[in-house]
Order: C-alpha cells, then structure tokens, then sequence
C-alpha cells in the first residue's frame, strides 16, 4: 500500500474546483429605515396594505396626517386591518370593529363593556422625509437611534425639484443582499448598465456605505441615464443610509450644461426570497429650464434606470446566491461589504468594529477601460449595438 495516491500534490491543489457556498439567507428582516414608497399615495383617506418584513401591514392617515403603521392582522381573532376603514384616529377592523390606535394600542370595542388588558398589537414607527415614507423595524423592539438619519434633500418640496417620478419593481426568488452587492461592483456597470466607469470609490463608515462614481456612456449603446446630451459624463455620488435606502446625486455634464439629479435607490423586504425594489428620481430645476423640461429630463432619465433595474433584476432571477465569490482586484470589496451590512442583522449589542469601522477602496479602472473602449469600437466599427430589453438580451 502506498500513501502516495492520497497526497495531494501542490499541482492538484490549484486545480481544484472551486465550489460555490450558496449560503442561506438570514433569519430575520435588518434593522433600520425602509421606504415604503411616496408618502402621499397613502394619504387618500382609505387604509393601505402592504407585504413586508414576512407579515403584512395596513397604513393609515390619522386626522392629523399621520401616517400609521400596524401589523395588519387583528389580534381579536385575525381579521385584516387593512380591509377595514379609518374611524377617527384610529383603524377599525372589518370584522368586529375593534379600534386600533397608530400606537398600537386597542383604543375602544364598541359593543364591549371593557378593552382587554394589554390589547397590543404590532407598530412600526413612522418618519417622513423628501415626500417619502419611512418604517423603522428592528427585530430587537428598540426605538431608532437620534443618529441615524436619512438626510433631507435642500430645498426638496419646492419648485427647485421636479416632482418624484418613482418606479416599484417586485422581484422575487432573490434575497435583497442582491441589490446591496451592487455598492462595490464597478465591471457591472458596462456590462449590465452600458455604463463606462472611469472612476470608482467605496467609502463605508458606520450605517453609511457610499460610491462615488465619474462614468461616461458607451458609443455603441446610449440610455436614457446620459439624458441624451452627446459626450455627457456622470458624477455619482451614491450613499446607503442604513440596509435599504440609498440616496445618488447624480450631475450629468455635457459641455457647459449641468444637470443635477436626485435618484433615490430603495428597497424592502416582502420576505427572505422577494422584495420590492423602488427608484426616484427628481431634477433640480436649473436657469434657463422650466419645471415641464425639468419633469421631462426626470422622465427620460427614470426611463433609462428603470431600463438599468430591468437588466440587474434579470441577472438576480437566473444567478445564484454566492456567499463565497471568487474576485479580482477590479471586483471591489464585496467581502467588506457584506461585512458592514451584516451590522443591520446582528444586535447592537453584537455588532463589531469591522462591520462599522471606516474602510476606504478605490477601483483601478485601468485595465478594464483598456479592454472596454477596444470593444466598444469594435461594435461600433461591425455597427453591432448591444441588446438592452432584458427580456430579450443574450439567451
Ligand atoms: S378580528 Fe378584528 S375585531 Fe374581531
Ligand atoms: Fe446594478
């Protein structure tokens, strides 16, 4: 017997096949701030359902205005909240009437002598800001911390912002994960968005993870992300607030014309494997363009990322979850990040330095300019355009 044919040698040790750790997805939905969408659909007098965070929630208007939160499902004996009617302050269930307050708390049973003793049920608290709605959740029942913050867009809620123009996308049979790996994918962005990035930087610091981006769009193909403005560049500068909401402020230059818009990149989770994907964007209204050019710019550049979600929700429907990703130096720190977002999922008490502390990474887009711009011109020179409805891009 020789032991020789178990050794492995150092030569069949490169060779070895790289096997995929799918993972599993996490047990439960992160801590933070999650839009719910524009604050303003859900003040028409009606109450609203929405499937998130594995349950569903109704949204109700108060008298005041409020916007309320609650667990849709009536801890009497299960009715839906959400098909009831706004009575008052409070929300009343279609079943038996009960009345439930925006804390909470079951505030009367009319046809009873008594409201039970802790007749709870559950509430999110809610926040409003940019003309958006905010749900705090946080699987430990604590109030959100004073410092984190989804900042307020200057001036937004005048007429130096065009309206919002916003999107909703259901995916499903993907983790949200997803759409948060894409803060350090820099080679995505000509591949699946036409997109040339020139320069590319990740900051993550606290509940903050940034990207700061420069890209140019490609001769062969053009979105509508370039505004159609010939030889256009884009300033980025796109930041996650906590695990869901990202605000992007994007400048589009193109000779001596600058335009200066807001995109919001937002998400939440209906459950492990589905969630609802929102994207805003507004103009800043500059001199020289009204408030219809600066709604029609806005229209065409919503067109052109809403055409840029469709190719990363195609990707996310036929990709597996990798929790190992083999990278390259160009692949950006997925590692670090997934670090950082891992905070939003482990208790306070639990959440490390390395998930929080600050981490600085600059793509080198050398190499890969070298190889896209020869492709590019090769395209252009065969009059190849690449596909860009995803339903019908590369089989
Ligand atoms: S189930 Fe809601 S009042 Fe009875
Ligand atoms: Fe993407």
């Amino acid at each position: 017997m020789t032991t020789e044919m178990t050794e492995v040698t150092d030569a069949e040790q490169f060779d070895e096949v790289r096997l995929i750790d799918a993972g599993s997805n996490p047990t439960r939905f992160a801590r933070g701030w999650h839009c719910l969408g524009l604050a303003k659909d859900f003040r028409n007098g009606k109450p609203h359902t929405v499937k998130v965070f594995g349950t569903k929630v109704v949204i109700w208007a108060d008298t005041k205005g409020k916007l309320n939160v609650l667990d849709a499902f009536c801890r009497h004996m299960g009715g839906d909240l959400s098909k009831g009617e706004i009575k008052g302050d409070e929300i009343s269930c279609p079943f038996h009437d009960w009345r439930w307050g925006g804390d909470g708390k079951c505030k009367d049973v009319p046809y009873a002598q008594r409201v039970p003793l802790r007749a709870r049920t559950a509430a999110w608290e809610t926040m409003e800001t940019n003309g958006l709605l905010f749900v705090w959740n946080d699987p430990e029942g604590n109030p959100p911390p004073a410092d984190v913050i989804i900042p307020e867009i200057p001036g937004f809620g005048t007429d130096e912002w065009s309206d919002w123009s916003w999107n909703t996308f259901l995916v499903e049979g993907s983790n949200c994960r997803e759409i948060v790996d894409n803060v350090v994918d820099m080679a995505h962005f000509f591949y699946v968005h036409y997109q040339m990035p020139q320069y590319f930087k990740n900051i993550f610091e606290g509940h903050v993870a940034a990207q700061h981006m420069r890209s140019t769009g490609r001769d062969d193909i053009h979105t509508g992300v370039q505004l159609d403005m010939p030889d256009s560049e884009t300033v980025s500068d796109a930041a996650y607030y906590g695990p869901s909401f990202m605000l992007d402020t994007v400048y589009t230059l193109a000779g001596d014309t600058t335009v200066e818009t807001m995109l919001v990149n937002c998400h939440y989770p209906i459950s492990q494997d589905s969630f609802v994907l929102m994207f805003g964007t507004s103009v800043h209204t500059i001199d020289g363009v009204t408030q219809e050019q600066a709604d029609a710019m806005a229209e065409m550049f919503t067109e052109g990322v809403e055409t840029q979600f469709k190719q990363d929700v195609e990707i996310w429907k036929h990709k597996t979850r990798i929790d190992n990703p083999l990278l390259t130096a160009e692949d950006g720190p997925v590692y670090q990040l997934r670090r950082w977002y891992e905070q939003f999922f482990v208790d306070v008490a639990d959440i490390t330095e390395d998930m929080v502390a600050r981490f600085e990474f600059e793509v080198d887009t050398t190499k890969a300019l070298e190889t896209w711009k020869v492709e590019v011109a090769e395209n252009v020179a065969r009059g190849v355009v690449p596909e860009q409805d995803p339903t019908k891009a590369k089989a």
